[in-house]
């Protein structure tokens, strides 16, 4: 049996990013558009990166637990549930979403042109419900002014940080990940001391330098979000971004972390919100509100490549392959697709007509 490749969860930080949030439409055609775009996410991804490769364009697609059991049904992956809303000293909402699409690549029009292809072969099977365009503001820092991201793991740590194994073998080599939105109050941040600001992270603002231990706030966020059960640190890897519209006057940080399990992610929320010990809670939240939180699974790769359009149903009524040849444990479909009509291409490049075209 050939490995399962993961889809590039681990990808290394990059200057942008899309966070593309969709609900899938009622019907079955819709529930069949998306399993065609599943399939076809790799070809896509393959057409826009290589029109520059050094700008690593990468594309994570992650399911909601409802939209699993419309696509896939059973088996279904051990921990996927939905987003479970924390109501500590604030408040962790749990907002709906079937679908995220996670794109990154250090030039943002790359981002822009997958999450349009994606979206026109979706059509009007899926409804968009949150689009967020990040960007790295200076020197890798959020709008707060700090760095965001150096303690994340790096090359394997964060495969083993992020990749199920053997705890659920049927899904082994995919994830979880957690996306909050959150919007700050940069008058009331910005009112308070650098120094105070940096008890709140436990890092020194202009180095990125951590606090020494016995010097950090006990309501330190880096405090607060280092999660340790039977001696062994549970990491996550993230990869926040900031946006912003300047006219609006709306500033944030959209959090997102992986996880080979959402538990560990789930008791970081935990520690912020409510506190640990409870009311030692995280002070960043009272600056930063999350308007959204949802948890989806990653599927692996080879996964995905292997969907059927065809739903479970249908499928098995006239005998022909299951919709995930891999995880039934069948050999790989070649069931011929069929998509809704599209346009090739976003911009005027797109455009291309050929003579005589109306
Ligand atoms: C407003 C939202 C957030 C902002 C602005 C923010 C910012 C930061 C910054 C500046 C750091 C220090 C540098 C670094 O190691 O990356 C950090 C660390 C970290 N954050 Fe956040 N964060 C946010 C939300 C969250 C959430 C929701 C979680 C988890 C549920 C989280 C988990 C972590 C972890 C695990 C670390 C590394 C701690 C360590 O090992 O030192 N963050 N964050």
């Amino acid at each position: 049996m050939s490995a399962v490749v993961p889809q590039p969860v681990v990808a290394r930080l990059t200057r942008a990013a899309i966070f593309l949030v969709v609900r899938i439409n009622p019907g079955k055609d819709s529930e069949n558009a998306v399993r065609g775009l599943c399939a076809l996410l790799s070809a896509l991804l393959r057409a826009v990166g290589f029109r520059d490769p050094e700008a690593r364009l990468s594309c994570v697609m992650a399911l909601g637990s409802d939209a699993w059991d419309r696509l896939f049904g059973d088996p279904r992956p051990k921990y996927l549930h939905p987003f479970r809303e924390i109501h500590g000293v604030h408040h962790a909402v749990s907002t709906p979403g079937d679908i995220l699409f996670h794109i990154r690549s250090v030039r943002m029009d790359l981002c822009f042109e997958l999450a349009s292809q994606i979206m026109s072969r979706l059509g009007k099977a899926v409804t968009a419900i949150d689009e967020v365009h990040g960007f790295k503001y200076f020197d890798d820092r959020d709008l707060l002014g700090f760095v965001d991201g150096t303690e994340n793991p790096s090359d394997q740590d964060a495969v083993d940080a992020t990749t199920i194994g053997q705890e659920d073998p049927a899904f082994a080599g995919g994830s979880y990940v957690i996306t909050q939105k959150y919007l700050h109050d940069l008058q009331r941040w910005n009112a308070i001391s650098t120094s105070e600001q940096e008890n709140i992270i436990g890092r020194h603002k202009l180095s990125d330098i951590e606090q020494d231990d016995a010097a950090k706030a006990p309501y330190a966020h880096n405090v607060l979000t280092t999660v340790v059960e039977d001696g062994e640190q549970l990491e996550i890897v993230r990869d926040n971004m900031p946006f912003g519209e300047i006219g609006k006057g709306e500033f944030g940080t959209y959090f997102i972390g992986y996880a080979r399990s959402p538990h560990r992610i789930e008791q970081m929320l935990e520690n912020m919100f409510v506190g640990r010990p409870p009311g030692n809670y995280d002070r960043l939240l009272d600056v930063s509100r999350a308007v959204t939180g949802a948890l989806f699974f990653v599927p692996s790769a080879t996964f995905l490549d292997d969907v059927s359009p065809e739903d479970n149903d249908a499928a098995a009524a006239s005998g022909e392959a299951p919709v995930c040849a891999e995880q039934r444990g069948a050999g790989s479909s070649d069931t011929a697709r069929t998509y809704p009509p599209v346009n090739d291409g976003s911009l005027g490049i797109g455009s291309l007509k050929q003579e005589g075209e109306p």
